[in-house]
């Protein structure tokens, strides 16, 4: 018997990462946050490429992804504020997630359960409110708010089937272990310590992310005469390379852009972790950014790791988790199943 669909959601400043779990199979899925208003196109190839990406809210139609990069020609992500979940925005990217499953073959998506993450300094007020708009997309799903970089720990603390992973729970001597968790991500960094198996919530906070060396890329190579969009200097620092007249190499831009936003990441891990950062067992590094700043941070800290997939780690971690929870939900049901059937 299989049950409900799982869906990891992650909806990034940068991008949209999705991992579901449906017939015991598991599924993947990344695409740019990127939204725009759909606008007619004429040509048939144009329009059976883009109709996959098209969806519409509350009667609008709307382009994502890489369609609304193209057609529309949106240069910039979906939303660099916190509350952006509010937006349109944030529900055609549900929903566009929602529809690009289903076409990757992902059965029951009418009613699935659903997990999506909040920034880690913003869990506690904007939980509730994302579960409610993240329902107003799929308003049959059950939806659950974790926060982002809880996803993370989940992905290393959870086995593939949502056990918990008895090694990274209590080391030799029987004591239970604590992790930190750095989710770098495109416009928030965020922090989460986990302490002997307790979440220590004022440890719980995040600082800028990504986007200031895409923003610091954009200056360096302007002065330099080179006018480059937000998306662009985000797939520069990627690649190091960026398109002008042809195909260049900016290796050295790219590093010099880095530093801003690493060390404001090493003030920030500094202020939060320094008492911890010895103790704790080790220090998981998540999120597309991760491997940008890994090297500075190894050089402070040798127990820190590297997720294997840092970007969608996220994504991973809440689809294990929902398979822990249904695992839990069955357990519960063949317990009162048979004290019912004991009398
Ligand atoms: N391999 C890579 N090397 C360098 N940078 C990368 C790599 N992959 C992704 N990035 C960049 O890392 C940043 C963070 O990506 P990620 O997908 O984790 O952010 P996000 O989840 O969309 O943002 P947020 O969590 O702030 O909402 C992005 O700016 C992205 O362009
Ligand atoms: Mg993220």
């Amino acid at each position: 018997m299989h049950g409900q669909t799982i869906i990891g959601l992650d909806v990034g400043r940068s991008a949209v990462k999705a991992r579901a779990f449906a017939k015991g199979q598991e599924f993947e899925l990344t695409f740019p946050s990127l939204v725009c208003h759909a606008i007619m196109l004429s040509d048939e190839n144009s329009i059976r490429t883009a109709e996959p990406e098209t969806i519409v809210v509350e009667g609008r139609s709307y382009f994502t992804g890489d369609t609304a990069r193209l057609q529309g020609g949106v240069t910039s992500s979906a939303g660099l504020s916190h509350d952006w979940t509010e937006t349109q925005a944030y529900q055609a990217l549900v929903l566009s997630t929602l529809k690009r499953l289903a076409r990757i073959g992902v059965t029951g998506l009418e009613s699935p359960y659903i997990l999506v993450g909040t920034p880690a300094a913003l869990y506690g007020k904007q939980r509730e409110r994302l579960e409610e708009l993240t329902r107003k997309a799929a308003p049959n799903a059950d939806v659950k708010a974790l926060s982002q970089p809880m996803g993370a720990f989940l992905s290393f603390f959870l086995n593939k089937k949502g056990y918990p992973i008895s090694e990274n729970m209590i080391d030799e001597i029987g004591r239970k272990k604590s992790w930190a968790v750095i989710d770098v991500g495109h416009f928030t960094t965020d922090f989460l310590l986990m302490k002997e198996g307790v979440h220590i919530d004022r440890k719980s906070e995040s600082c800028e992310g990504i986007f200031l060396a895409a923003e610091q890329l954009g200056r360096i190579l302007s002065a330099k005469g080179i006018d480059a969009s937000p998306v662009a200097c985000e797939d520069a620092l990627r690649t190091k390379k960026i398109r002008h007249f042809g195909v260049k190499s900016i290796a050295d831009e790219v590093a010099e852009a880095a530093e801003v936003v690493v060390s404001k990441i090493m003030t920030k891990t500094n202020d939060l972790l320094a008492a911890e950062a010895a103790t704790v067992d080790g220090i998981l590094l998540a999120g597309g950014g991760a491997p940008i700043i890994y090297d500075s941070l190894l050089k402070q800290w040798p127990h820190i790791m590297l997720l294997p997939e840092p970007r969608m780690a996220v994504a991973e971690g809440f689809c294990r988790y929902g398979k822990g929870q249904l695992l839990k939900r069955a357990a519960a049901i063949t317990v009162k199943e048979k004290v019912v059937a004991n009398g």
